[in-house]
C-alpha cells in the first residue's frame, strides 16, 4: 500500500469529536512494513494523541523500530506539518534525511526532511559527556 492511501485511509478513523479535525499519518518501517495511526482526542483535552503518535505506537508494537519514510494528511488549507511534540517523537526513530510529506486531501504536497522539521533535535548525544 502507497503511504498517501494508507494516510488516507487511516485519517477516516480519527476521533474527533472535539476539533473536528482528521489527521492521517503512515511510516514506512526498514522492514517495509507501513504502520497507520490517527488521531484520538479525549474530552480532557491534553489526553488526546496525535496521529504521529498512534503510527509510532503501531510500528514499535509491530517489532519495528527504525523509520524510513512519513506520511501525513489533513483536510487543510496548507499541508499539515507534525506539531512540535511529534517531531520529537518521530526523531526517536527517524534519522536526518528521513522525508516527511505532509499533504492535504485535495492533493497540495510539501515534503521536508527530519533535519528540517527539528533543527537542532535533542539526542542522546545531548545525555553524553563521554
Ligand atoms: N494533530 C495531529 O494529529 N497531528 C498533527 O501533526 C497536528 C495536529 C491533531 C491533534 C488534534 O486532535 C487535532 O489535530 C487538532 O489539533
Amino acid at each position: 500500500m502507497s503511504l498517501l492511501n494508507a494516510a488516507l485511509s487511516v485519517r477516516e478513523n480519527a476521533y474527533v469529536p472535539y476539533s473536528r479535525f482528521k489527521v492521517g499519518a503512515a511510516i514506512r518501517a526498514r522492514s517495509g512494513t507501513v504502520y497507520q495511526g490517527c488521531n484520538v482526542e479525549n474530552v480532557a483535552y491534553p489526553q488526546g494523541t496525535c496521529a504521529e503518535a498512534g503510527a509510532i505506537a503501531a510500528m514499535i508494537a509491530g517489532g519495528d523500530t527504525e523509520i524510513i519514510e512519513v506520511f501525513v494528511v489533513a483536510d487543510a488549507p496548507a499541508p499539515c506539518p507534525p506539531c512540535g511534540g511529534c517531531r520529537q517523537k518521530l526523531a526517536e526513530f527517524a534519522g536526518a534525511d528521513v522525508p516527511v510529506t505532509m499533504a492535504t486531501t485535495d492533493g497540495q504536497t510539501l515534503t521536508m526532511t527530519m533535519a528540517q522539521l527539528l533543527p537542532g533535535a535533542f539526542s542522546p548525544d545531548h545525555m553524553s559527556r563521554a
